[in-house]
């Protein structure tokens, strides 16, 4: 496991709820193999590994709300408990250390979340998800060859909008970042004053206008902005959160959601999105050092950045070690 004290006591994106049915599957979390699960109660997260003979317990099957081992049927109830051993002849119990490493694990937006410490703290709130009238679309997986935090300020980041998102997120013409100020409220919560920018196509109508975007970190590895249209009223809210697989590989997922009704499909608006992420890729996958810098003094920002300025020393107040330098 990649050892990071403040990743690993927190909510970690492990997948899509939808991916996970009764059929267990392979999640790699910060170097660790889990498996992933559901029974009737909800689901569950084990280290993919039992301890009879080190089978992969994701290549087995849930049975009477247990987990049963591919190699020789041992069933582990959802605690993680061994509850049964068809190898062993009537009356003999069970060895107590026969149990599964059983991390905490929940369902909520729409993906599963891990915290491997096995605690629960309370997750997030994220009102636009469970507020009447606002369409959510899960987004993702998007594998990326770069570290969470890099990923992480890209997606934070006004300046780029105009220049790699030419012609859709921005133009040419409008590419100076108007002053702003970012907010750090006592209740923890980090957001920036709204930030004009000039969009080609904001909504599909083809008029060029401005939106208004609010930049928000959440957590180390999760942030949001929302646009706004103020013509209309309208917001458009991405979560973002990225799954730290190991060293070298991150996976990205989002939440898309809209407080407006549009014609496109689900798949439309995903195919977008992905179409707008190939462009910051290959930006992200070869910035250097891989490690997001956070002595503000080794890279040159400008007061246009400080929003990525902000999530640097925000990660640097928690003390986040993975991903950083
Ligand atoms: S390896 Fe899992 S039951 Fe034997
Ligand atoms: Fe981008």
């Amino acid at each position: 496991m990649i050892k990071d004290k403040v990743l690993v006591e927190d909510w970690l994106v492990a997948c899509p709820a939808s991916e996970v049915s009764e059929k267990p599957i392979q999640v790699m979390l910060m170097e660790e193999r889990l498996v992933i699960f559901r029974t009737s109660e909800g689901v569950h997260a084990f280290k993919d590994l039992c301890i009879h003979r080190g089978a992969a317990l994701s290549l087995g099957e849930v049975k009477n709300e247990c987990l049963v081992c591919p190699y020789h049927a041992w069933e582990f109830d959802s605690n993680g408990d061994c509850v049964a051993i068809p190898q062993l002849p009537e009356g003999r119990a069970i060895p107590k250390k026969a149990k599964a490493i059983k991390y905490a694990c929940i369902e909520k937006y729409g993906l599963i979340w891990v915290n491997l410490a096995g605690n629960e703290p309370e997750i997030f709130p994220f009102p636009e998800y469970e507020a009447e009238g606002y369409r959510n679309i899960i987004w993702g997986p998007q594998e990326v060859n770069a570290k969470p935090p890099r990923i992480i300020e890209n997606f934070l980041d006004v300046g780029h909008l105009a220049v790699v998102h030419e012609g859709s997120l921005g133009t040419n013409s409008h590419r100076e970042i108007a002053d702003y100020q970012m907010n750090w409220e006592e209740n923890g919560r980090i957001y920036s004053d709204e930030i004009p920018i000039f969009q080609p196509d904001p909504d599909g109508t083809g008029d060029a206008k401005y939106v208004y975007y609010t930049y928000e970190i959440i957590r180390p590895f999760t942030v949001r902005f929302t646009k706004k249209d103020k013509e209309t009223d309208q917001y458009f809210t991405i979560l973002l959160t990225i799954r730290p697989v190991d060293e070298q590989t991150s996976i990205a997922y989002g939440i898309m959601s809209f407080s407006y009704g549009t014609s496109n499909s689900d798949e439309e608006i995903i195919a977008y999105q992905n179409a707008i992420f190939a462009q910051d890729k290959p930006v992200v996958e070869n910035q250097k050092p891989e490690e997001l810098p956070l002595d503000l003094q080794v890279e040159l920002s400008l007061v246009c950045d400080r929003v990525s300025i902000a999530y640097r020393q925000y990660l640097h107040q928690l003390g986040v070690q993975f991903g950083t330098a």
